[in-house]
């Protein structure tokens, strides 16, 4: 296989920090982890979740990045290189392959969810004075439903990533993200604030970080001949839970891997892994924080599914002070969290493509861009009311199938490999180098990805089959 070598690096440590934390933070966080906190039951789910992310999450994410930085090449090329070095079989290049097809994948639906942001920019400019419950649900309910208008926004959005991505990604990103991924975070916190002064703090606060585990282990329904509840054992919401770690994260697809690629030695991986991981769960749990005192305050359900941020938050803006430019800004920070994560998305694969063909990267980018759009209808097209509102994958629609095969499987496949790999495929010396920490610290990070990591993701694959 032809290998070209990585030659170009970050301009600074604080650069690949900005750009790690652009691909993690994005809808995953902000539209993903509430809606399914709410879907899940809430507080045992997101104990979960957060276990996940620094058990799991932060040890595949050192172990991505130690890999990447280690070859200097794309996910696909860098698994064959450090394969190939460490005397290790040559499929483990199918953990590349299978990265480059993830983030093909999750952008097909990814992009009909940007899309809807976008929608929202131009309705906050508008206003939702007298949003209720209600009518924010039937808006919300009008734009997923329409056959036409996601559509032109899921097109807008692919066109805004493709254009960047055509350019190289350092080029355009680097000034944007210094400038608004740290306004992000301090309008979120502005928002929490106002969450907690205007909404019902109380019951978020024990929605959220009152663990009840019943919610998490079993589903209840009703049986439909004697009207009694029955109870399920389950392990899919855990399953979920393990899920939505690997996907805000950024994890298990090659993402981390292609960005570390970018990376010199200097960089303290550990520190730089461990600062990504609190910075993402943090934004996630402020999104819970400004989005579950309002959903209890204005009447509305915690399950209310994809829809939860777009039908929550213009009630918000539509009463708070200042809701007019405080609702359009919040939709453009949030369109842009996606756009640097869907940049992310797609660079495996574009990169790929042009290492190993040699070909022009703009004509590259326009022609994945155009295949994930094609794809991405079926997103736009498969929610309830729509034109394929009516087909179902598995019992569910497209999206849903889409996002469970890519979060569900393939990304915590993917970790399993990593760590696997990682942990008894890489001898410890160079698996030591690369990271360059103290024994104690090396013992911690050897021992979650030899053991931890592997056993757990194992443990809840194979419980799921059974439940
Ligand atoms: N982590 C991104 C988010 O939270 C999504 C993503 C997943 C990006 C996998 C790259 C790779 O929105």
């Amino acid at each position: 296989m032809a290998t070209t070598p990585h030659h170009a690096h970050w301009s600074s440590r604080w650069t690949f920090m900005l750009a790690a934390v652009g691909s993690a933070v994005g809808l995953g966080n902000i539209w993903k982890f509430p809606y399914q906190a709410g879907l899940n039951g809430g507080g045992a789910f997101v104990l979960f979740y957060l276990v996940f992310v620094f058990l799991i999450g932060l040890p595949v994410l050192m172990a991505e990045l130690s890999i990447g930085r280690r070859a200097q090449r794309s996910p696909v090329y860098a698994m064959e290189q450090v394969a190939r070095e460490e005397g290790r079989s040559k499929y483990w290049v199918l953990l590349g392959w299978s990265g480059v097809i993830g983030g093909f994948l999750i952008l097909t639906y990814y992009s009909v969810v940007g899309g809807w942001v976008l929608a929202y920019i131009a309705k906050a400019t508008l206003g939702f004075s007298g949003f209720d419950a209600d009518t924010s649900r039937a808006a919300f309910n009008a734009l997923a439903g329409d056959p036409v208008e996601p559509v032109v926004w899921h097109v807008a959005f692919m066109a805004i990533t493709v254009a960047i991505v055509a350019q190289g990604v350092k080029a355009g990103l680097e000034k944007a993200v210094k400038l608004l991924m740290p306004t992000l975070f301090v309008l979120l916190i502005g928002m929490v604030l106002y969450a907690a002064v205007a909404g019902d703090l109380a019951a978020a606060l024990k929605f959220l970080f009152q663990p009840d585990f019943s919610t998490l282990f079993f589903v209840t329904t009703i049986d439909p001949v004697t009207g009694t509840e029955i109870q399920t054992f389950t392990i899919t919401r855990v399953l979920n839970a393990l899920g939505l770690a690997f996907f805000s994260l950024s994890l298990g697809m090659g993402t981390i891997m292609t960005y570390g690629s970018y990376l010199t030695k200097d960089v303290n991986i550990a520190r730089s892994a461990a600062t990504i991981t609190f910075a993402d769960s943090a934004v996630a749990l402020m999104a819970g924080l400004a989005i579950f005192p309002i959903v209890y305050a204005v009447g509305l359900n915690p399950d209310e599914n994809v829809g939860l941020v777009f039908i929550t938050l213009p009630i918000a803006f539509g009463q708070m002070t200042g809701g007019a430019i405080v609702g359009p800004a919040f939709f453009f920070l949030l369109a842009f969290a996606a756009i640097t994560s869907a940049i992310s998305l797609i660079e495996p694969m574009v990169s790929f493509v042009e290492e190993r063909t040699g070909g022009r990267r703009p004509n590259i980018a326009v022609l994945i861009g155009f295949l994930v759009t094609a794809i991405g209808l079926l997103s736009a097209w498969g929610q309830t009311n729509n034109l394929l509102g009516d087909v179902s994958v598995f019992g569910v629609n497209f999206m849903t199938a889409k996002g469970y095969l890519t979060d569900n499987i393939m990304m915590p496949a993917g970790g399993l490999f990593i760590a696997i790999f990682s942990g008894w495929f890489i001898s410890r010396k160079n698996a030591m180098d690369e990271l360059a920490l103290n024994d104690g610290a090396f013992r911690k990070y050897y021992f979650l990805v030899k053991y931890v990591c592997p056993v757990a993701i194992t443990a809840v694959f194979v419980s799921v089959l059974f439940f």
